[in-house]
């Protein structure tokens, strides 16, 4: 089963609510939320008070990637706001291990995301806390980017590290994600699916979430 998650990075950031709303008649499951922090990455977005009111536009599963530094400590704010995954990047906390447990107490999905030079084996230790892994497949802070085809090594490595470990943990991927990329990603065993230029730069979303999604199936 995969699962398109739309990036709202790249709606009309004027009309959120009603952009998200386009997304309740199609196949998506999740909706992809992006905070940066000027910080962690050179860009600046959503804070809580902004997805707290987002919630109350859709049922979908908000997944919200937090590209901060030390995320620790908006852990309980994002939740509140109504975060059902909420996922960091190992690069950004000094107490990854804490950081996660945090997530957990929050009764929030923990997500743990890794940047595309960053040695997947440095999360290994930390796998069984984690509900879902995000591999990013572009240097994170902007939309729009180019797929960086290495990245999906990424994906393999910890494919099979999990499936050693007999943990059944999701990969999420990140960046450039279109119909043309899309099967490399889904190939080497990436289960969710990230798109913001590739949904919401699209005259008709439900069409292009729908084609994405029967991209990945066919890989
Ligand atoms: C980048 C963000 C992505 C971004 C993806 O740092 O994490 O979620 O919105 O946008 P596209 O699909 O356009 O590459
Ligand atoms: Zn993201």
């Amino acid at each position: 089963m995969k699962i398109i998650a739309p990036s709202i990075l790249s709606c009309d950031f004027s009309n959120l609510g009603t952009e998200i709303a386009r997304t309740h008649q199609t196949k998506a499951e999740y909706i992809h939320i992006d905070v940066m922090d000027g910080c962690f990455v050179p860009n600046l977005t959503i804070g809580p008070c902004v997805i707290s009111s987002l919630r109350k536009y859709s049922t979908k599963v908000f997944d919200v990637h937090l590209m901060i530094e030390e995320p620790i400590r908006y852990i309980s704010a994002y939740r509140n706001a109504g975060a059902d995954v909420l996922t960091v990047h190992a690069e950004a906390c000094s107490d990854l291990k804490a950081t996660l447990l945090a997530i957990r107490e929050s009764g929030a999905k923990v997500g743990l995301s890794i940047k595309p030079k960053t040695d997947p084996k440095t999360i290994l230790p930390f796998l069984s806390l984690c509900d879902m892994l995000l591999v990013m497949t572009v240097e994170p802070g902007f939309g729009g980017q180019a797929f960086i085809p290495d990245a999906v090594e990424n994906v393999r490595f910890l494919k099979e590290e999990l499936r050693k470990s007999g943990l059944s943990v999701p990969i999420e991927v990140d960046g450039g994600i279109t119909t043309e990329t899309i099967g490399t990603a889904a190939k080497a065993g990436a289960d969710i699916f990230v798109a913001g230029s590739a949904v919401y730069k699209k005259p008709d979303i439900g069409k292009a979430i729908s084609e994405l999604l029967e991209a990945a199936e066919r890989s």
